[in-house]
Order: C-alpha cells, then sequence, then structure tokens
C-alpha cells in the first residue's frame, strides 16, 4: 500500500493545525511509516473562513456524506467538537467500518459506551489521545505503558483556563474577574469558559482517566464537581499563608474497590510538584504500585499540541493499516473489581475553613464547640486582622474528617447569629 487516505471533519483551529502538521511533516511521516498519509476531503460548514493553511478547493466540503461514502477513505478525524453533531458522525462513520480519531473529550464523557460498542461491532477503533492534555501522551501511558499497575491515585491539573485563571490570582493577586479578562485578552480562554471555570471541562477529562485506569466508563453524573468561580482572593493569600496553593483538581482514587472520582478546588502543599504547574499548562500525577509516582507535563491546549496527539493517532492507525494488520490496543474496559463510585458526602479529607465573623468573646469557642460536636478535630486556627468594624476572618484547617459531617457543622455554623456570609470550604490534598 502506497498510501492511506483520510477525511477531516471540522476544519477550525485544531483542524488547521492537523492539516498542517500532516503537510509539514509528510517526508518525515512516510519515511517513518513507509507509507504516505492523504488529506482526501476535509468539511466544515464554513469554507470561507480565514486559516493558517491553503487547501485546494476540491478538496473542501460542506457535506460530510463525501466523507462518511467514501470507501477509499479508512480514516475519519472527527474535530468538531461537542455532543451533535459530532456523535452521529462518529457513529455513522463507524457504521461505514471507518476508524475514528477525535479529541472531543465531552462525548466520550457522555457516549463513550455507545461509541466504543459500535466500534466493537464493527471491528473499527476509536482513538483519542487529544482528547486530555492535547500533547501530553497520558491515554498511551495508561493504556499501554502503565497496563501492568494497579493505578492508585490521578491528580490533575487538566483545565488551562482555570489554572491561568488561579496562577494569575496566586502570583498577581489579581481577582478572579482581572485574571479571566486578562486570560481572555491573551487568547488562554474562550468567551464562554463556562465550562472551564465550572469544572466540567475537568470532569469530562476525569472521566475518561478513570476509563484507562480503572478499566469502566464512570457516568458523567457520578462525578462530583465543583468550579472555581467562588474562589476568592482572600483564600488564595490564606492558602500561601499556610503553605498551600489552590488549584483545580482533577482526582480519581481506588480504594477498597471503590472508586473516588470529583473535581473542586484543592489546597496542595506548595512543595509538591504539581503547585509549580503554572499558567496554561497542564498536569497530571498518577499513582501505581509498581511506578510509585509520575507526573505528566506539558500544553494541555493549543492548536499544535492538541494537533500532535491527533497525528500520532492517526499514525498509529496507519502504521496498522498499511499492513493490513488489525489494529489493536489493550481492552479499555474489562470486568474489574470496583464494585462503585462513592457520592461525595462519603469520602473523608482535610478541609481549609474560614468563617466571617463577629468580634465579639466566645465566638470561636462556638465554632469549634460545633465543630468538636461533629468530630471534626482542628488542626489549627487563625483569626485574621478585622477586615471592617467588628467582622474578622477566621480561617481553620482541620484533620481528616468526613465530609457528611463537615457539611452539617457547617450548616450550623452558618446559622450562628454572630456568623455573616457562608462559610468557605476547601478540601485539602497532602498529595
Ligand atoms: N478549554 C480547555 C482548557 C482546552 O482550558 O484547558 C481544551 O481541552
Amino acid at each position: 500500500m502506497e498510501r492511506i487516505d483520510i477525511g477531516l471533519v471540522g476544519f477550525g483551529t485544531i483542524g488547521s493545525g492537523v492539516v498542517k502538521v500532516l503537510r509539514r511533516r509528510s517526508k518525515l511521516l512516510k519515511k517513518k511509516l513507509g507509507v504516505s498519509i492523504n488529506i482526501r476531503k476535509i468539511c466544515d460548514v464554513n469554507l470561507r473562513r480565514k486559516r493558517i493553511v491553503q487547501v485546494d478547493s476540491s478538496v473542501l466540503t460542506r457535506d460530510v456524506r463525501q466523507i462518511l461514502d467514501d470507501p477509499q477513505i479508512k480514516i475519519v478525524v472527527e474535530l468538531v467538537g461537542g455532543i451533535h453533531p459530532a456523535k452521529e458522525i462518529i457513529i455513522q462513520a463507524l457504521r461505514s467500518r471507518k476508524h475514528v480519531v477525535t479529541a472531543n473529550k465531552a462525548l466520550l464523557a457522555e457516549c463513550a459506551e455507545e461509541i466504543f460498542k459500535e466500534a466493537g461491532q464493527n471491528d473499527v477503533r476509536v482513538f483519542f489521545e487529544a482528547s486530555v492534555g492535547a500533547g501530553i501522551p497520558i491515554v498511551k501511558s495508561l493504556r499501554e505503558s502503565l497496563i501492568a499497575n494497579r493505578i492508585e491515585r490521578i491528580y490533575g491539573i487538566v483545565n488551562g483556563t482555570s489554572n491561568y485563571v488561579l496562577s494569575q490570582m496566586t502570583q498577581q493577586s489579581w481577582d478572579l474577574r482581572r485574571s479571566l479578562k486578562i486570560a481572555r485578552q491573551k487568547g488562554y480562554a474562550e468567551k464562554r469558559a463556562f465550562l472551564d471555570l465550572k469544572g466540567i471541562d475537568s470532569a469530562h477529562k476525569l472521566v475518561i482517566l478513570a476509563a484507562l485506569a480503572f478499566g469502566r466508563w464512570v457516568p458523567l453524573s457520578k462525578v462530583y464537581v465543583e468550579g472555581i468561580t467562588d474562589v476568592s482572593l482572600s483564600d488564595v493569600d490564606y492558602a500561601r499563608e499556610l503553605g498551600y496553593v489552590i488549584k483545580l483538581l482533577a482526582v480519581a482514587k481506588s480504594e477498597n474497590d471503590e472508586l473516588e472520582l470529583r473535581v473542586h478546588p484543592t489546597l496542595i502543599p506548595r512543595r509538591h510538584l504539581l503547585s509549580s504547574v503554572g499558567g496554561v499548562y497542564n498536569a497530571i500525577y498518577v499513582s501505581g504500585d509498581l511506578i510509585e509516582e509520575q507526573v505528566y507535563y506539558g500544553r494541555g491546549a493549543g492548536m499544535f499540541p492538541t494537533a500532535s496527539a491527533v497525528v500520532g493517532d492517526i499514525a498509529d492507525l496507519v502504521d496498522a493499516l498499511k499492513d493490513g494488520a488489525c489494529v489493536d490496543k489493550p481492552q479499555l474496559v474489562y470486568k474489574t473489581n470496583i464494585r462503585r463510585v462513592k457520592s461525595i458526602s462519603e469520602i473523608t479529607s482535610r478541609y481549609y475553613i474560614r468563617f466571617l465573623a463577629i468580634d465579639r468573646p466566645g465566638v470561636l469557642a462556638k465554632i469549634s464547640g460545633i465543630l468538636g460536636q461533629h468530630k471534626i478535630s482542628i488542626a489549627s486556627v487563625s483569626q485574621k486582622e478585622r477586615k471592617s468594624a467588628r467582622i474578622v476572618p477566621i480561617v481553620m484547617m482541620t484533620h481528616e474528617a468526613s465530609e457528611r459531617s463537615m457539611r452539617l457543622a457547617l450548616e450550623k455554623i452558618g446559622c450562628l447569629e454572630t456568623i455573616k456570609r457562608k462559610p468557605v470550604a476547601l478540601r485539602v490534598e497532602r498529595l
């Protein structure tokens, strides 16, 4: 076989990057793979948009059927994003017995079982390296390189927008609004950064990481999600004084055949490697029984880092297809011992808590009394200087406590007449 034809659906930023990389590296790829990769058709709804690559008009189409119905095309690269029509396009491609490469984390997090079932029935594959961490090879690492490990914990900083905003709050002491404004000006944050800041994008990626690490697709609804929109500059500052940095962490833990999957702003020790992951960078910490600990680090978004991963997947497929070999990877889901996913109220954690209280004798005793009644042990406490007349911030760190007890205690404390505003509680991971 001299060449393999592919079809690209979605010719936006990432699509243009993929075309550019395939062209720029065509000789290198041919030398390494022994065949050339030919982009036979590119489909997009908008063919007029200015792009960084020029493509012959005969290659462009608005009609996706020209890709799906073309028997010459062996691989469909889906870069549309979102659920619809990306899902229908992928399902149709699989039914036409074409392999699929996608970067679509939202779609995988919501519809993976349906998609992989369809792929299995048609004996074709779906590769998705670019869906988590863009160019960071975390999918391949978890699925192939770490195959013999029992994965214990994953901590991911997997959303560049949130990480940029939190980094600016930490380093520049800008508040969230200002940090987000700068992120938008620099092109790091989208105009509608809702999915990023609310933690949903991180949750999509966590579902994928959990499937790779623990062998099952957990429904997105089982992932606890809390974004960074309520993180205040005061909490960033107090955390720093205590030796911590606040990061939006995607956490996966496996213990006693149970899983914990959660995304939330988290205090992590300043001395830990993950705390120095700044700006739009991503990092994924993995602990396993054989490897002990590893950290994968790099740009988790952007045209070329994402294109690098997409082209890597295309190359994997091409490498197998050229010899007519069957394209295979280790089994993604299998019968595991995992019985269930814990709900957030069942977890235990250390907590950072902050109250705004009236500066009056006995207030601290009342707060610690309620915490004590709920079996929450205080590790440290400090009362800050008054911020306004009679109101003082009180910051506490607790020892390991149950989330359920913490919620009940905070509800009670929040009802005290001496407490102004809802108490703030952030989970702490020692890593
Ligand atoms: N919007 C994502 C981020 C990039 O901010 O990291 C794509 O996954």
